[in-house]
């Protein structure tokens, strides 16, 4: 007998039903249990789950009793009001039982390896390998919800807003986002290679040379780097550029998405406008350009108490140009304690404390209540570290972070955006020896930085701006170069010649010539706005079928060998792996 699936009833429709009302419904079988001579089985959908009682005179009995967890069934029932001391709160439909009238098993099931009513941790590659039974769990398909809303929240806003959805192509050439390629052999064109777009940064410039104006896109990027619990090879992002505008315009339209998305798919109340702050300050105060201002404990800099001389070795760190710079923690932290953070930030850390009104800690001897007082030691535990540069506050932001995170200050429920603005142009590569762009060579210098871009390439800013979420860099961008002369000038600093830019970026060159508006534009990581919405702490939870931070999939085995016939179409022999130690064997 067909069924008319239409008359198919969603939890959310049964919570609504009258007692006596006959109903619909199929999925999975959740959980089975005998109990008390009764068989109970909850049927689980996308919608939720629904309980099934069935009593042993039901013509069902034999059937229900012989089902087993992931069955795929079909239920006519009649709806039943439980009593009230068996109404189960947690669930919407709770205070509703089913007493089935007719029960079909659609498909039987082996045992699952990944349980979908199983709430504990599972190993992670094992939840891959089974993806399609880890995406049954109400929360992993929670989580592709808030994606879905999330990417018609985005593509809403902008579209109201005139921006255009045009796609971009994936088989390219290399686009200058900084990591590795990944590149696709050409069969036609045997020993020629596409790269994978690690953006589209340069077809969206040629869109605006086109006239388009306003372009958005989600699309899938490629980006060889090593994984992190915020990166894939392949993620995806919502791609955003506009002609005839400034920082302030894109950065507007960015606060205008993200508020949109925070307010309507997470349900956080977020202000209207974001906080800004230069990256100057963002690596001065938190250690970071993604800083994560949920918490305070900013970094304080000490360096002008410190020469006064009080503590010989800081005062020579600053006479031979370091800086002192110190956390002040709020709770009370052990000389192993002290050592073991030592170790794990690469920080020489000394440490000052009040206690009982004596000056307490490795620099306790240098110091009375009073003076320790003066350095910011009247409660809590002030850790001190001295050293140069932006790599010593990245680790001493590394620091803070952890500190927040061990000593439980950052309030998990808040949610905080922040832009970055004023980044450096450029930055120098000691491995190559060279200056390199920071963001990449189409990101324009701040206006009244740009005469320096030769005399003092350090100094310069840029019209970059980042907007940070909760300590992740959630989007990019920043106004571009439209002048050729610029533009010459940025590459000639970072030591590409004029064949080389030509080699490399021909076709953006060219079309700058033809009348190019001023544009700039941003780039969303969608996986990792989701993956904050969602509450989750890596961007795997969020994505249907990620990769492990191996590299592999373990539900299809990619990357895979492939056929000696199929590199032979391509023209490509693969060397042997290099055994460690036995040099190239090619
Ligand atoms: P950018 O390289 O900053 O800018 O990338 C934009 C945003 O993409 C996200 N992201 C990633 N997410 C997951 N996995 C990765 N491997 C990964 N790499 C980056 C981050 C980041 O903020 N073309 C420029 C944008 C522009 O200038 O308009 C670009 O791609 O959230």
């Amino acid at each position: 007998m067909t069924v008319d699936w239409t008359q198919r009833k969603s939890t959310e429709q049964l919570a609504q039903m009258a007692a006596g009302e006959t109903v619909l419904i199929a999925g999975w079988v959740h959980r089975h249990r005998h109990h008390g001579g009764l068989v109970f089985f909850d049927v689980r959908d996308r919608s939720g789950v629904v309980q099934v009682v069935v009593r042993p005179d039901n013509r069902a009995f034999a059937l229900a009793a012989s089902l087993h967890p992931e069955w795929v069934v079909q239920v006519r029932a009649v709806v039943q009001h439980r009593e009230k001391a068996a109404v189960n709160p947690k669930i919407a439909t709770g205070h509703i039982e089913l007493i089935p009238t007719e029960l079909t098993v659609l498909a039987e099931a082996l045992p699952p390896p990944v349980s979908p009513a199983d709430e504990g941790e599972v190993d992670e590659s094992l939840r891959l390998r089974h993806r399609y039974l880890d995406l049954r769990r109400p929360v992993m398909q929670r989580n592709l919800e808030i994606r879905h809303q999330a990417l018609q929240t985005a593509r809403r806003v902008l579209s109201e807003q005139g921006f255009w959805e045009v796609e971009t192509p994936n088989l390219t050439r290399s686009t200058p986002e900084g990591a590795r390629d990944f590149l696709v052999p050409s069969r036609l064109a045997k020993g020629r290679f596409y790269a994978l777009p690690q953006s589209p940064q340069l077809f969206k410039q040629l869109l605006m040379v086109a006239g388009i104006e306003r372009y958005f896109q989600v699309v899938h990027c490629f980006r060889d780097e090593d994984l992190r619990a915020d990166r894939q090879l392949e993620f995806v992002q919502i791609d955003i550029e506009q002609s005839f505008v400034d920082r302030q315009d894109i950065m507007r339209l960015g606060e205008g998405l993200a508020v949109a998305l925070a307010r309507e798919v997470a349900g956080w109340a977020v202000p209207e406008s974001f906080p800004r702050i230069t990256y100057r300050e963002a690596m001065d105060r938190y250690g970071s350009d993604h800083p994560d201002v949920r918490f305070g404990m900013p970094i304080v800099d000490l360096s002008e108490r410190a020469a006064d001389g009080c503590v010989p070795f800081l005062d020579q760190a600053v006479k031979a140009g370091e800086r002192v710079v110190a956390l002040h923690f709020p709770g009370s932290l052990s000389r192993k304690q002290v050592e073991e953070l030592s170790q794990a930030s690469a920080v020489d850390l000394a440490w000052l404390t009040v206690e009982e009104g004596q000056a307490k800690g490795s620099l306790g001897r240098f110091f009375d209540a009073e003076s320790a007082q003066l350095w910011g030691a009247a409660s809590g535990t002030l850790l001190i570290g001295h050293g140069v540069g932006d790599a010593f506050l990245q680790k001493v932001g590394a620091l803070r972070l952890r500190l927040g995170r061990e000593g439980d200050l950052i309030p998990s429920r808040r949610h905080e955006f922040v832009w970055v603005t004023d980044f450096p142009l450029l930055d120098w590569n000691a491995e190559d020896a060279r200056w390199q762009a920071v963001h990449h060579p189409f990101t324009a210098p701040l206006d009244e930085d740009a005469p320096n871009i030769e005399r003092h390439p350090a100094e310069v800013r840029s019209k970059q701006y980042d907007l940070v979420l909760d300590g992740h860099e959630v989007a990019g961008g920043s106004i571009r170069i439209h002048q050729r002369e610029m533009q010459e000038r940025i590459f000639a600093q970072i030591g590409l010649s004029a064949e080389e830019a030509a080699e490399k970026f021909q076709f953006l060159l060219e079309a700058f010539r033809y009348g190019a508006p001023p544009h700039g534009g941003i780039a969303f990581g969608f996986d990792r706005l989701v993956m904050l919405m969602a509450g989750m702490t890596t961007i795997r939870e969020v994505i249907a079928f990620p990769l492990l931070s191996s590299g592999v999939d373990p539900l299809t085995g990619a990357p895979t060998a492939v056929a000696e016939s199929q590199l032979r179409e391509l023209g490509i022999a693969v060397r042997p792996p290099t055994a460690p130690g036995r040099g190239d064997l090619a």
